[in-house]
């Protein structure tokens, strides 16, 4: 059955997925006009609407409305009015139109694992709008997943585990080099934290996101985030309980980790159900020229899967 919300016609998706009785993500197409223009107008007139709609609904996909370039794009999120936020982390991105980037510049033959945008810094985007200028041929999508779902699963599989993470709190270590490297957290210290002073580095990286840094002898950093959560509930969302933490990301790598705030390690079997539930929970689809995708970061975690060049996916952050 076709029907249609405000001018807006709720389309179809291939990929999408019913999650406790929700369209994940939503899709809504033009009604009659399918100009910029027109979406704008529309925006415009409500404005309140929509930005509530992406917190009932957790993810809406705008297709079908010609979005050409990063200008439109800043039109469309400018419109919707939200108060934008900068990207502090280590993704490689550029400024492309006032508040649009680059969504990661790290090789795209790189898996980006699932995580809510800036999760472990002191404040964090309540949404996250990608757009699709330019489709990879093959692979590419941004999966997203339900965090709810994670967490339910999680404590579920998990409940003492889970318990004594949301007692005890995380410790992320992370090793940021001096420079740049080829990797989609690849981002320098310098970078990362908007300065190449090492005092100025160190004192933002407290007061602006509550990061300790130590530094190591070859110009590195170690960045140490401590007290993070496992789980946590944002007001409006259904009282829901969101696997808001970057355990899978961080777990044993060659330059992160992860244990709890006491030292005590994180089983590995705990870890890889978690990769495999995200997984089973996670919706993806074909990015499509012109797609602009909003997600609740409270509410959605998201990825990257690689792909081969070219792709062109530009990103806003937003509160
Ligand atoms: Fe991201």
């Amino acid at each position: 059955m076709e029907f249609a919300i405000k001018n807006f016609k709720v389309g179809k998706l291939e990929g999408e997925k019913l999650v406790d009785g929700e369209t994940m993500p939503l899709v809504l197409q033009p009604n009659s006009n399918n100009d910029v223009e027109s979406l704008l107008v529309v925006l415009e007139k409500n404005k309140e609407w929509f930005k509530q709609m992406i917190i009932d609904k957790s993810a809406v996909l705008l297709r079908g409305f010609n979005v050409r370039n990063a200008e439109d794009f800043n039109d469309i999120v400018e419109t919707i009015g939200w108060e934008n936020v900068r990207y502090v982390g280590p993704a490689p991105r550029t400024q492309i139109h006032k508040r649009i980037f680059t969504a990661n510049e790290g090789p795209l033959s790189d898996t980006i694992i699932y995580h809510h945008e800036m999760a472990v810094m002191k404040e964090y985007p309540k949404n996250v709008t990608f757009f699709c200028e330019l489709p990879p041929s093959e692979g590419g999508q941004t999966p997203i997943v339900p965090s709810f779902k994670v967490a339910e699963r999680m404590m579920e599989e998990f409940p003492e585990a889970v318990k004594e993470m949301e007692e005890k709190g995380l410790k992320y270590k992370f090793i940021a080099p001096g420079q740049n490297t080829q990797s989609y957290i690849g981002g320098g210290w310098p970078l990362f934290l908007g300065t190449s002073d090492p005092v100025e580095a160190v004192k933002r990286a407290k007061v602006e996101s509550d990061i300790d840094m130590e530094w190591l002898s070859n110009g590195s950093a170690e960045m140490i985030f401590a007290n993070r959560p496992i789980t946590k509930v944002f007001e409006g969302r259904k009282g829901r309980k969101m696997w808001f933490n970057i355990v899978t990301l961080m777990y044993g790598k060659k330059f992160t980790s992860v244990t709890m705030m006491d030292g005590t390690e994180i089983p590995e079997n705990f870890v890889k159900r978690c990769e495999e539930i995200l997984e089973e929970e996670s919706i993806e689809f074909k990015w499509e020229k012109g797609d602009v995708l909003f997600l609740d970061n409270f509410a959605m975690l998201h990825g990257r899967r690689p792909s081969l060049p070219p792709r062109k996916v530009l990103v806003t952050l937003g509160k």
